[in-house]
């Protein structure tokens, strides 16, 4: 099973822009637009973490481009300042390379915008200019005041707006039916309630409260406060016992689907370890996760930094039982 698949997110993130839900004030301004006679323009999307900017994005990515967008969808993210350079190579790269041909041009979506600072902005200005015959922008951000003017002004902006209550509520209860999951439609308000209009969350919760069974309100006062400490020690067994795919999803399901942090993971994968301190290999065992501990202090992919944990986990855990 993949993480696409394991988590309701990404399960459930619309394709079609006619699946959206609500935003219709943008997904019929975005529809008016691309069907005029000019196309498709550079376009800003601005708002709230949640609500479906980067799914819109990727909507209108498969209805402009169709069976093979993805060959002609470049997706980056701009939120780091030696970004600007990256951005340039691979805008670069992915306008040269392939003849345009079927396609009328090919969409490159540059997320958390706001976070460049007005010199990278300025400099991928340059490059949305350059790279005008070839491609289009869809810029994302939550604040279009950090957005500099220039940008803006060649920029189509949607403003997206959080999702009202009953939009989430509803959209809950669907995800419900459709996974045949038993849910009571207060438990359901007290997810909006908890998540004010973040569609994104309020899903994951969803989902968190679903796995005790039932959507009531006892599962979603815990989902909201989930013991995350018992599961972090079934990773860990998972890993030494050199289930190392199994650990892994498991540790993606926690950091992504529960929010649980990385660096929370190794404070608890430690106290794990330290349960069975009398176990030869928990030096060893200790001194790794210490490892991983600093690489994630010192700014390492924290995805990469934890699979690379769990198997080594798995490659002691089978070193033990050789031995034995
Ligand atoms: N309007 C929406 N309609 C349907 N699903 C949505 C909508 N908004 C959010 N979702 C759900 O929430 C998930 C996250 O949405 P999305 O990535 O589009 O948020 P975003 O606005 O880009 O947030 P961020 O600013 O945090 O990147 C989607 O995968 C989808 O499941
Ligand atoms: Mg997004």
């Amino acid at each position: 099973m993949s993480i696409e698949h394991l988590m309701w997110v990404e399960k459930y993130r619309p394709k079609r822009l006619d699946e959206v839900v609500n935003q219709r004030e943008i997904v019929e301004g975005l529809k008016r637009i691309m069907g005029s006679a000019g196309g498709m323009p550079n376009m800003l999307f601005a708002g709230p973490a949640g609500v479906g900017k980067t799914t819109v994005a990727l909507c209108i990515a498969r209805e402009v481009l169709g069976e093979y967008w993805r060959d002609y969808t470049l997706e980056l993210n701009a939120s780091d300042e030696r970004g600007i350079n990256m951005v340039r190579e691979k805008v670069k790269m992915f306008t040269r390379y392939t003849s345009i041909g079927s396609i009328p041009f090919k969409i490159v979506i540059l997320d958390e915008a706001d976070e460049m600072t007005p010199e990278a902005q300025t400099a991928l200005r340059r490059i949305m200019e350059d790279s005008a015959g070839t491609s289009r922008f869809i810029l994302i951000c939550n604040y279009i005041s950090q957005i500099i003017e220039p940008i803006q002004s060649r920029c189509v902006i949607f403003r997206f707006k959080s999702l009202a209550r009953e939009d989430v509520v509803n959209h809950l209860a669907n995800i419900c039916r459709r996974e045949g999951v038993k849910y009571e439609d207060k438990a359901l308000e007290m997810v909006y309630e908890f998540t004010s209009g973040d569609l994104r969350h309020a899903i994951n919760v969803l989902q968190a409260a679903a796995s005790h069974g039932a959507v009531n309100d006892s599962s979603v006062r815990s989902a909201l406060g989930i013991s995350y400490k018992a599961r972090v020690g079934e990773v860990i067994r998972a890993a030494l016992e050199g289930n190392f795919n199994d650990a892994r999803l498991k540790m993606l399901e926690l950091t992504r689907v529960y929010g649980l942090s990385e660096r929370d993971f190794i404070k608890f994968a430690g106290e794990e370890i330290m349960r069975d301190s009398s176990s030869a290999k928990s030096a060893e065992l200790l001194r790794v996760l210490a490892e991983y501990d600093y690489r994630l202090v010192a700014g390492a992919h924290p995805d990469i930094q934890l699979t690379a944990l769990l198997a080594e986990l798995a490659r002691i855990g089978k070193a033990g039982k050789v031995s034995k």
